[in-house]
């Protein structure tokens, strides 16, 4: 059975280990074990005479219960343990769907949300989300449209990869209400979340929310963990979430010990590590507010609601050409929307690197070279 290139990391495994200044990297800045242990209180010892033997498949109490303190109105027994939040995806859409089904979901959208259900169902209807002159927005009349009685699921994933688009708490309630009148299931990507602007702005957790969702989290983003690889779902639906573990006992069988160790100590210091990434976004943000207002005939920029990554209009004829050319001129990555299945005029950029202001930088003198042709700001 063929599947459709996953064009993120194809393009990333060209480029990621060997271009010297990465601009669209989604993660946020990492850590080193020690660093982890440190923020966390661990003692060394703890960590380094943890046996390596197999795990509880649904991962284990104490990691279940780490997670399941930062979602109200759900239980440790909700919790699924991932070997990857990718391996995550692959779960949920070999447990809820079947050849025919009809699956909605919003675009652009990270390759494997997209392009799994494709494989399997066949039968997909894209959800697009729509530009704004200074943000995006997402149009629910279309959604009500496009949801039906055959509608198995809903697929969104919110703070959103790659625009950085938040919905409001009544548009997300909107959301479930729809699949709730369709009986539809709902997979809800939560892997951004965490990293609103302000606090005050995250949305619940579609977990404890709506008894027919499939939410998923993990460490890779709001944490700066990605190199752990954990991840979590959680599924309140004791039947679906039986079913999902005995796909999983097909993938990886249980989660790795040094990754579910380090997971239950991170969620129990979550916010030094979310309050740390937040702040390094919000530094760069402000870098990148002033680099786009010097850029105008270049790029139009809508600036994220939340997350790590936004979506920029790039003024040139091919966004693939350019960015190609871009790594060869002057070492900078980024990451062109036809990778992301959204025409070929946008780049993505992230903005949780501790490197992004001298990245920006050397970008900037590329582009001073080139000034001519994109008139500058003074
Ligand atoms: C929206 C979204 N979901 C899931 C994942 C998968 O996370 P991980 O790479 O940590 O497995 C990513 C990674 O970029 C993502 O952006």
């Amino acid at each position: 059975m063929k599947i459709a290139p996953f064009s993120i990391e194809q393009y990333f495994a060209l480029y990621e280990f060997s271009t010297p200044h990465i601009l669209c990297a989604s993660d946020c800045e990492s850590m080193s074990i020690g660093d982890v242990l440190q923020m966390t209180d661990t003692s060394i010892d703890d960590f380094t005479n943890l046996r390596l033997n197999y795990t509880e498949s649904q991962g284990s109490v104490e990691m279940r219960t780490a997670v399941s303190t930062h979602y109200p109105n759900t239980h440790p027994d909700h919790v699924v343990a991932l070997a990857a939040p990718e391996e995550g995806i692959y779960l949920a859409m070999r447990t809820l769907l079947d050849p025919d089904d009809h699956v909605v979901v919003l675009t652009p959208a990270y390759d494997s949300l997209l392009n799994i259900a494709e494989m399997i169902s066949g039968n997909v209807s894209k959800w697009e989300i729509q530009p704004t002159s200074d943000g995006w927005a997402i149009d629910l009349d279309q959604l009500a449209k496009l949801v039906t009685d055959q509608t198995k699921l809903i697929i969104v994933n919110f703070p959103h990869n790659p625009t950085g688009f938040l919905p409001t708490p009544a548009e997300f309630d909107a959301i479930i209400a729809i699949a709730a009148q369709h009986g539809s299931w709902l997979f809800c990507d939560e892997m951004y979340r965490g990293l609103e602007r302000n606090e005050a702005d995250q949305l619940p957790s579609a977990a404890g929310k709506y008894g027919r969702s499939v939410t998923l989290s993990g460490l890779s983003k709001v944490h700066g963990l990605p190199g752990l690889r954990a991840g979590w779902l959680l599924i309140e639906d004791e039947t679906v979430r039986e079913e999902l573990i005995n796909w999983k006992h097909y993938t990886s069988i249980c989660p790795p010990a040094p990754s579910e160790f380090l997971t239950t100590a991170v969620l129990s210091h979550h916010h030094k590590f979310a309050n740390r990434n937040r702040a390094i976004i919000r530094k760069n943000l402000a870098i990148a507010d002033a680099f786009f207002a010097r850029w105008p005939d270049l790029f139009t920029w809508r600036p994220p609601q939340a997350g790590s990554i936004a979506l920029v209009e790039l003024h040139q004829p091919s966004a693939t050409a350019y960015c190609h050319q871009l790594v060869a001129d002057a070492g900078v990555l980024l990451l062109p929307s036809s990778c992301l299945g959204y025409g070929d005029g946008h780049v993505r950029m992230g903005f949780g690197r501790e490197t992004f202001a001298h990245d920006l930088a050397v970008y900037e003198q590329h582009l001073q070279t080139q000034k001519s042709r994109f008139l500058q700001k003074a």
